[in-house]
């Protein structure tokens, strides 16, 4: 894949009449932005948005490939599991699902296992995992043994993601080395960014070597996240 990633991660925000109003905006102002250089959009909202935006997207016409992704998926397949949303659910709506973000493992004490199973499952299922970690220790060794082209590895420093509105990435040169690290220790995957992304360090954090990014802040308004994807 040589297209820029450009992820959205709309987190615990919006409601299916905020993800309307979303798409409409953002199918209107990105008529006029033609990136420098191949991107594809993966928007990640919550759960209950995703079939509205699938049925909508089939009828968007905007310069660039628009994708969807989850945001979480069950470590289990499908069957009595109260509240879970297994991989094979998630067939049909989405390619990609995020998996291991910092926010699960603090708030949800996500183990390196249940991530395991759910990078598995989506793999299983056609789904490619965006595994976030922080460091090598939070990349499970299992997933050497899933083929490395379906799954993506995301560089998510905790302390870099924005809070209330305030941006501070992590420098440019700590993510080429973090990524050039991880290439030697656990090989060719399709490395991302996240943390702090916005209009203005997107071309410098891509810069390092990374092949796109997940943004959580800046993706929540149309014009700023279509700011990202002009700048690229
Ligand atoms: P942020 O979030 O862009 O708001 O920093 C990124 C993330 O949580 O992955």
């Amino acid at each position: 894949m040589s297209e820029i990633l450009v992820v959205a991660n709309w987190k615990s925000n919006k409601s299916a009449e905020d993800a309307k109003n979303w798409l409409t905006e953002f199918s209107q102002l990105a008529k006029s932005v033609n990136p420098s250089r191949p991107v594809k959009v993966v928007i990640c909202p919550p759960f209950i948005d995703l079939p509205y935006l699938s049925w909508a997207l089939t009828t968007l016409k905007v310069p660039f490939p628009v994708e969807l992704g989850a945001q979480n998926v069950s470590p289990y397949g499908e069957g009595s599991f109260t509240g879970e949303v297994s991989a094979a659910q998630l067939t049909g709506l989405v390619n990609y699902c995020l998996v291991g973000h910092s926010e699960r493992r603090i708030n949800f004490h996500e183990t390196n296992q249940e991530i395991y199973s759910k990078i598995n499952n989506l793999v299983t299922n056609k789904i490619s995992p965006i595994l976030c970690a922080q460091n090598l220790e939070e990349i499970p060794q299992e997933v050497g043994k899933l083929p490395a082209q379906e799954i993506l590895v995301m560089f998510e420093p905790a302390k870099a993601i924005s809070s209330e509105g305030v941006y501070k990435a992590e420098s440019p040169q700590t993510v080429k080395e973090t990524v050039s690290l991880w290439q030697e220790k656990i090989g060719e995957y399709r490395y991302l960014y996240g943390g702090s992304v916005n209009e203005n360090n997107c071309r410098e954090l891509l810069d390092s070597g990374i092949k796109g990014f997940v943004v959580g802040h800046a993706s929540l308004s149309p014009s700023s996240f279509l700011g990202i994807i002009k700048n690229v």
